[in-house]
């Protein structure tokens, strides 16, 4: 029995102190380690961080650990729901310029894609795109990365696939380059909305060198009507709401906590001098949870700040790309101008 499968056998709360422990070390030895995770020490990131998160005031967590099996599905879903806009705006921008954006990318691309989401985006493009060679998917989770390549290989068998398990917020290490091949990236989603400024700031510099001499595909959600940017985070479904409260069942679950999700309300508002939504977890009374062995008081009406979701101006974008060392290219929006998707040359020198 390995030391992950041990730890799955043991109490949820023993373990949670056990992952802490783990966490602690792991952090002491090397904190750059994190970015090759198993279940285990990925487990230990999220005890850490949510105890960290309960011990500070504002309480404050990574979206990051949305995404498990079940926040993954739920995310999956809210990209179906009516309100929320960006995804299927997303995909008709693709739909549609495909053609420019593969010119763009150029012949023989080594695409590299941030996150491992579903594949339907990917392959519009794969299908635009004369003789790409290679594919790289980059996702924190082995799992998302498994699905994602397994029918890409079927349907595409003349394309090498290079998956890697890696947090690409932090320096993640690429697979040589292909002689003769021009690296480009590509980020959908406007994922990049759910960094803090620093950590965009950060990507798009690393991201300008990764990619030296390709560019940058990268989808990005508009600043717009708050109404429209309220509905979309406030699905009258309540998958959103789900979604947001799936962290609270995640930690008891993983780490043996005692959260009652059903005391914690759902609350997504925009934020237009920060232009961002902001979504929180809110104590719907006075009550008290114990993880990892430690007891947290939450106040009636105290908050657990879950996400932010930054949106842009095409231009303040671009600035910020400039900023990182990108040339700005063609941009691609909707007729209502909901979302963008922006071609970023990456210069040689
Ligand atoms: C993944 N990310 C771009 C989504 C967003 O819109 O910020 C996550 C999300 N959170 C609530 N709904 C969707």
């Amino acid at each position: 029995m390995n030391h992950d499968q041990h730890l799955l056998r043991i109490k949820p709360d023993l373990r949670a102190h056990m992952l802490l422990d783990a966490a602690a070390g792991l952090q002491r030895a090397n904190d750059s380690d994190f970015s090759e995770l198993d279940g285990g020490v990925e487990q230990a990131g999220f005890a850490r961080d949510l105890v960290a998160a309960l011990s500070r005031s504002p309480r404050i967590i990574s979206p990051k650990y949305f995404y498990d099996a079940q926040g993954s599905a739920l995310f999956d879903a809210i990209c179906e729901l009516p309100e929320y806009y960006p995804t299927r705006t997303e995909l008709a921008l693709l739909a549609r310029h495909a053609d420019e954006m593969a010119l763009c990318m150029g012949p023989g691309a080594d695409i590299v894609e941030f996150g491992a989401g579903s594949s339907v985006k990917v392959r519009l493009l794969l299908d635009a795109l004369r003789a790409p060679r290679r594919f790289v998917p980059i996702d924190i989770s082995g799992d998302h990365l498994q699905a994602a390549v397994q029918p890409l290989a079927r349907d595409y068998p003349g394309l090498a696939i290079t998956p890697i398990a890696a947090d690409f917020t932090r320096d993640v290490e690429l697979p040589p380059a292909l002689p003769g091949s021009r690296r480009v990236g590509f980020f959908p989603g406007s994922s990049i909305g759910n960094f803090s400024p620093g950590e965009a700031a950060h990507f798009l510099r690393n991201a300008a060198q990764w990619l030296k001499g390709g560019g940058l595909l990268i989808g990005v959600d508009l600043v717009k009507d708050p109404a429209v940017l309220h509905a979309a985070y406030n699905d009258t479904a309540g998958v959103t709401a789900a979604f947001n409260r799936n962290l609270l069942v995640r930690a008891n679950r993983e780490l043996g906590a005692d959260f009652e999700p059903a005391q914690f309300a759902h609350y997504a508002f925009y934020e237009p001098r920060l232009q961002r939504i902001e979504m929180h977890l809110v104590s719907r009374r006075r009550q008290s949870v114990v993880l990892c062995g430690r007891r947290f008081e939450f106040a009636d009406g105290e908050t657990l700040h879950t996400e932010n979701s930054y949106k842009f101006t095409v231009e303040g974008f671009q600035a910020l790309a400039l900023e990182a060392g990108f040339e700005v290219g063609p941009v691609w929006c909707d007729r209502d101008r909901m979302f963008s998707v922006h071609w970023l040359a990456a210069p040689n020198e």
